[in-house]
């Protein structure tokens, strides 16, 4: 006689049981996976403007947002504009000389400003024998602001001359101080055009006077009455946190307007040109890739994003997925604190940034 089994028998055994849990399991695993890779945003997604981001997203050609080819690059312009040649100097026809003068004494501020001035006035670009310069609108002209750290500057270039397409770029170095010192570690650079710009207003020439430290300066913690009572310096005008003027920060900021000023309104070499401009600065340690990936998210954003105005190649976030956000361009308002990492833009937001001078300076 079969033995029959029980309904309830059948209920109980352990490893049907077992097995269909693993497998419910299972599922809401794959689900849930599934959820957070299609959903990942980076943090504080509250920053990000949804409707671009939703236009982002929805967009009709998704396949625009898979570039993974450089080649995919030429497309956007078509071949006219692409070639399009903003600044031509051909190798070898480049007949300025470069007037080196060294021994400039460092305690002869005289000396100095004028080797500063005659610098910035003669705007000689190093390497052009060997390599010419041609710029154009999908161009990347890089500049870095400089201080007083050499070695930190040194590994700067150590990662620039790795950089892929290096030597089609015009590599700009931005001073505030005039050393002998930071002066032949950047001549040493071999491996694309170089220009050297000096900001004239420092404190190194201007010691003990603005923009350097005068001795009537107002304490930066000093309250606004106390400031009035003691008549120091501009006490009428403590910053918008009720602080008073640090020099040292300031002219960091002072350097950084006349730098753009200066690039963008005042260099013969640039006057037509209405590529890429990014900023770094001489602690900074940049990628292979920083040029192509640039280029890359430029074409993303003329084809996509025409309100974008400004490409960042770096942030301040301490944790990196890149096996997750590789891939990806994040899309944002711009927050100073977040995005002033590499930042890169063309010469129609230099317009409008300087618009607010009044406020900046
Ligand atoms: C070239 O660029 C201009 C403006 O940047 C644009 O209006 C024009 O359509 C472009 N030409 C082609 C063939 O893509
Ligand atoms: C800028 O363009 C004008 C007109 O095409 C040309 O004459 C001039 O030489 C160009 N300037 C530079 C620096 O290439
Ligand atoms: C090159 O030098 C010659 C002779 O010194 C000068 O006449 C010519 O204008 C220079 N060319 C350029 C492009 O500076
Ligand atoms: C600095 O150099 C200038 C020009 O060479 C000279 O006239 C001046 O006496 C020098 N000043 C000092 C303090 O050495």
């Amino acid at each position: 006689m079969p033995t029959l089994t029980s309904p309830l028998d059948m209920r109980f055994r352990p490893v049907r049981l077992i097995r269909s849990l693993f497998m419910i399991v299972l599922i809401l695993f794959v689900f849930l996976n599934l959820h957070v890779l299609m959903n990942f945003e980076p943090n504080n997604s509250d920053a990000y403007d949804r409707t671009l981001l939703y236009k982002l997203r929805h967009s009709n050609n998704l396949k625009a947002h898979v570039q993974t080819d450089r080649s995919q690059l030429q497309d956007l312009d078509g071949p006219e504009n692409s070639s399009k040649v903003e600044v031509l100097i051909l190798p070898n026809q480049y007949n300025q000389t470069f007037v080196s003068r060294h021994n400039i004494p460092e305690h002869n501020l005289t000396q100095i400003k004028l080797e500063i001035d005659r610098r910035n006035a003669d705007q000689y670009v190093h390497n052009l024998q060997k390599y010419g310069l041609s710029l154009g609108p999908e161009s990347v002209v890089i500049v870095v602001q400089v201080h007083d750290r050499a070695n930190y500057l040194k590994i700067l270039l150590d990662s620039l001359r790795k950089v892929k397409g290096i030597e089609k770029t015009l590599l700009i170095f931005s001073h505030d101080v005039f050393s002998e010192q930071l002066n032949s570690i950047v001549e040493t650079i071999d491996f694309c055009p170089v220009m050297q710009i000096f900001f004239p207003v420092s404190a190194q020439l201007h010691p003990k006077e603005f923009p350097g430290e005068h001795p009537n300066d107002c304490p930066r913690n000093v309250k606004k009455d106390q400031a009035l009572k003691i008549k120091c310096n501009n006490a009428n005008h403590p910053d918008k946190y009720g602080h008073y003027r640090e020099a040292k920060y300031c002219q960091t900021k002072h350097h950084w307007f006349w730098k753009l000023f200066h690039v963008f309104d005042q260099l013969t070499v640039m006057k037509n040109y209405t590529g890429l401009v990014l900023l770094l600065e001489e602690d900074y340690y940049v990628a292979p890739d920083v040029i192509t990936i640039l280029q890359m998210m430029n074409h993303l954003k003329k084809k996509d994003c025409k309100d974008c105005r400004m490409l960042t190649a770096g942030n301040y976030d301490k944790t990196q997925s890149y096996s997750i956000n590789s891939g990806k361009v994040e899309l944002g308002h711009w927050i100073s604190s977040r995005h002033n990492m590499g930042m890169a833009f063309t010469r129609d937001l230099w317009k409008d940034i300087k618009k607010c001078t009044s406020v900046i300076l």
